[in-house]
């Protein structure tokens, strides 16, 4: 008997924060009609629920220092998934391509001669903004923002030009900066940035669980050390947090409306 031919086509898609009313049209309709999906930890279960009941779901979340399904397993996996479906969805937390390692896996896919479409999503850090009414930038307060990742390999050192982040006009947001928080706050205060700048910690972003949490560069370190390392996490540093009190969705209201449209 011939081989029988899959046309297939693998769709690396951001699910935003959590909020499954923050999925783009494209998103909701590739999540709603996948013969397959392969899914983070960081999607949350509203937007699992989307997934048509007779596709198949293919759990490859990494918990914090625990990897049970390392990058070059879920790299393979979807070369082999496209020898069995059409319609395969890698679904990621945020956007794919901040801080995602989805062009890691567009690479593979390319390689493999596997064809591919990027579909974009809302990265936490706009997500966060929104919800706490701290904006990225703010004329007057922030020319520009940053986004970094105060994640480094065991071992070693948070490879960052801390002095060069240390701008008191533009606005940082770290990704998975928890764990490193007091080491980042003394880089940031070295570099010349006030001890008393302000610094927001948001956990869970845009979810019924959301957590705020207002604090200074000199006591972040003892904030984040509060917050259980197994919830998403970012951290925005400058002058824009202090217009939180201002122009915040009250929690109570917002989560009144997240997952009811
Ligand atoms: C591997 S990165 C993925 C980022 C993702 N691609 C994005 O665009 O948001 C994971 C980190 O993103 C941040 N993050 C993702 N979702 C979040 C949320 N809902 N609330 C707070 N932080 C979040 C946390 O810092 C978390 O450790």
């Amino acid at each position: 008997m011939p081989a029988v031919h899959i046309q297939s086509h693998v769709y690396l898609i951001g699910a935003g924060p959590g909020d499954p009313d923050l999925l783009t049209v494209k998103a909701l309709r590739l999540i709603e009609t996948a013969d397959v999906v392969v899914y983070d930890r960081l999607v949350s279960q509203p937007i699992l629920n989307l997934v048509s009941p007779g596709a198949e779901l293919i759990d490859v979340g990494k918990a914090p220092d625990h990897h049970p399904f390392p990058q070059p397993n879920i790299n393979s996996l979807l070369v082999s998934l496209s020898h069995r479906f059409s319609k395969i969805v890698r679904l990621k937390g945020g956007d794919p391509y901040v801080f995602g390692r989805g062009s890691e896996e567009a690479e593979v896919l390319r390689d493999a001669g596997v064809a591919y479409t990027v579909v974009p999503g809302i990265t936490s850090a706009q997500g966060i903004a929104s919800t706490t009414g701290v904006p990225l930038t703010h004329r007057g307060l922030a020319t520009g923002v940053r986004l970094v990742t105060g994640h480094c390999r065991a071992g070693h050192d948070l490879d960052l030009d801390w002095d060069g982040l240390a701008d008191p006009d533009t606005t940082l947001v770290v990704y998975m900066g928890r764990g490193h928080a007091a080491e980042i706050a003394r880089r940031l205060i070295s570099g010349g940035l006030s001890a008393d700048m302000p610094v927001m910690l948001v956990v869970d972003g845009t979810r019924p669980s959301e957590e705020r949490h207002f604090t200074t560069l000199a006591g972040l370190g003892a904030t984040a050390a509060t917050i259980d390392k197994r919830r998403p996490t970012l951290m925005v540093i400058g002058r824009v947090v202090e217009l939180a009190d201002e122009l915040a969705i009250p929690l109570e209201a917002e989560l009144g409306r997240v997952g009811h449209g």
